[in-house]
């Protein structure tokens, strides 16, 4: 009876060392993942979500709410500036995002060329110049005078979870997923 119930404890003391361990351990790695996201994310705040980095969730959650208005067949950006970005639908997006290059901020033709999305390379993807301020410097992508934070038509004010999924998005690849 007695050998019965050490058998329990002992089985039961090792469940609790296990728990502390694996606490431990998962609170390790969320160290270590933290390190390496804001190493990524140079000048972002927060972290990114794993699980939100993806196209899917970009485009319903920024696209297609904050910037379809003007990036449209018929919107303003394309009508009047010629800008080849198509939010209408997903998979136009992709495309556009993907291919587009800029053609100049606009009226003066000083950030050309330079890609909007450079897939693994956020630092040089115009997208996220035009997006987040501490991404755009005065010569951004190496481009003389480039400021496409400022030069964009509307400023634009994302959450940190927004700017963290857009940043993920493209150093992982800009997968269409
Ligand atoms: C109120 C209208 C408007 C909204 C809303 C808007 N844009 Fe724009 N966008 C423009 C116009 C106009 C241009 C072209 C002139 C310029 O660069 O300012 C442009 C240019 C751009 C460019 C540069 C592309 C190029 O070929 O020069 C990017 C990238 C861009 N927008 C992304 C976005 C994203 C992403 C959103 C949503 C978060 C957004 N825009 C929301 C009007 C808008």
């Amino acid at each position: 009876m007695t050998r019965t119930l050490h058998k329990v404890l002992d089985r039961f003391a090792l469940g609790l060392v296990s728990a502390a361990a694996l606490l431990v351990l998962t609170n390790c790695s969320k160290e270590v993942s933290r390190e390496v996201s804001e190493e990524n994310l140079v000048g972002v705040e927060g972290e990114p979500l794993t699980g939100i980095s993806t196209f899917s969730w970009i485009y319903a959650r920024i696209l297609s709410t904050a910037c379809v208005e003007c990036h449209n067949p018929s919107g303003m950006a394309t009508v009047n500036y010629h800008v080849q970005l198509n939010f209408a639908d997903r998979s136009a997006a992709y495309t556009t995002l993907l291919v587009s290059t800029v053609n100049g901020v606009t009226s003066t033709g000083t950030c050309a060329p330079l890609r909007v999305v450079v897939p693994g390379s956020p630092k040089i993807s115009y997208l996220l110049g035009t997006l987040i301020q501490s991404y755009s410097s005065g010569n951004f992508g190496g481009v003389d005078n480039c400021t496409p934070y400022a030069g964009h038509y509307s400023t634009i004010h994302l959450s940190n979870e927004q700017k963290s999924a857009l940043v993920g998005w493209i150093q992982s690849g800009a997968l269409d997923n």
